[in-house]
């Protein structure tokens, strides 16, 4: 049984102040939600603050990013280490990190290992554009994404491992893939994949979320699949109805 796994992706968004007061406005109701993972991952800046707003509560802490080298001269960057005194988890290779900041498969592998190295437990984003969508490609790009970050760890590695589904096309749009859609892709084409590569008996261990515009009013749906385990949530964990969100996630 995968407990379901909710992480806010705030993105570049809230100072440490304003980190500090939407957690202390939330913290006591998310706390009290059971049966379900919850994490946060703020900007960097956010980190250690939040470290001590979350203290004694079950609400984890990740960061967005960070780099796969240990230490040196790698100007504006974060290694592993600056990390594990404060998180427990990492995002790596969110879809605008891919798009925006030359993020490759091959330096999504690195990360991976890197953070597994570090006892941190990466969320490793895979998803297709809309044009590869519509032109059928899903199936294949999502699992070419999948086997390159994966490529050359254990099965136990693996277990460890969060994957979110994010079809580019519903990140910040409004436009949502339904769960039968999503459930489809998870299940056939992330967990399939992971399947073929480690095992069946792996991949019903590994937790996949879904990630793109999910709110509390369309969470239920999506956490009722059966191969959906839970969600990162961009713009609707910065809002304190992210509370609600989650609540209606545990199904
Ligand atoms: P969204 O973002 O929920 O605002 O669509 C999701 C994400 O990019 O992780």
């Amino acid at each position: 049984m995968r407990t379901p796994f909710i992480a806010g992706n705030w993105k570049m968004n809230k100072t440490a102040d304003e980190a500090v007061a939407f957690v202390r406005e939330v913290r006591h109701a998310l706390n009290q939600i059971e049966g379900v993972d919850i994490a946060f991952c703020p900007p960097y800046l956010a980190i250690p603050a939040l470290a001590d707003a979350l203290k004694g509560t079950k609400i984890g802490l990740g960061a967005q990013n960070m780099y796969f080298e240990e230490s040196g001269a790698y100007t504006g960057e974060l290694a592993p280490s600056m990390l594990t005194p404060f998180c427990q988890y990492v995002i790596l290779g969110h879809s605008e990190r891919r798009a925006y900041f030359g993020e490759t498969d091959e330096g999504v592998n690195k990360k991976i290992r890197a953070a597994l190295k570090h006892g941190l437990t990466p969320i490793v984003c895979v998803g297709e554009s809309l044009e590869q969508n519509e032109a059928g490609e899903t199936h294949d790009f999502v699992s070419g994404q999948v086997r390159a970050a994966f490529a050359g760890f254990t099965a136990v590695e693996m277990a460890i491992c969060v994957i979110a589904y994010e079809p580019i096309w519903a990140i910040g749009t409004g436009r949502t893939a339904t769960a039968a859609q999503a459930g489809q892709i998870i299940g056939v084409t992330v967990r399939g994949t992971v399947a073929s590569m480690f095992g069946e008996e792996t991949a019903q261990q590994v937790r996949i979320q879904y990630g793109g515009s999910v709110k509390p009013g369309n969470a239920a749906e999506l956490m009722g699949h059966p191969d959906i385990d839970g969600a990162l949530v961009g713009g609707a964990s910065l809002q304190p109805s992210f509370v609600e969100l989650v609540r209606n996630s545990v199904v």
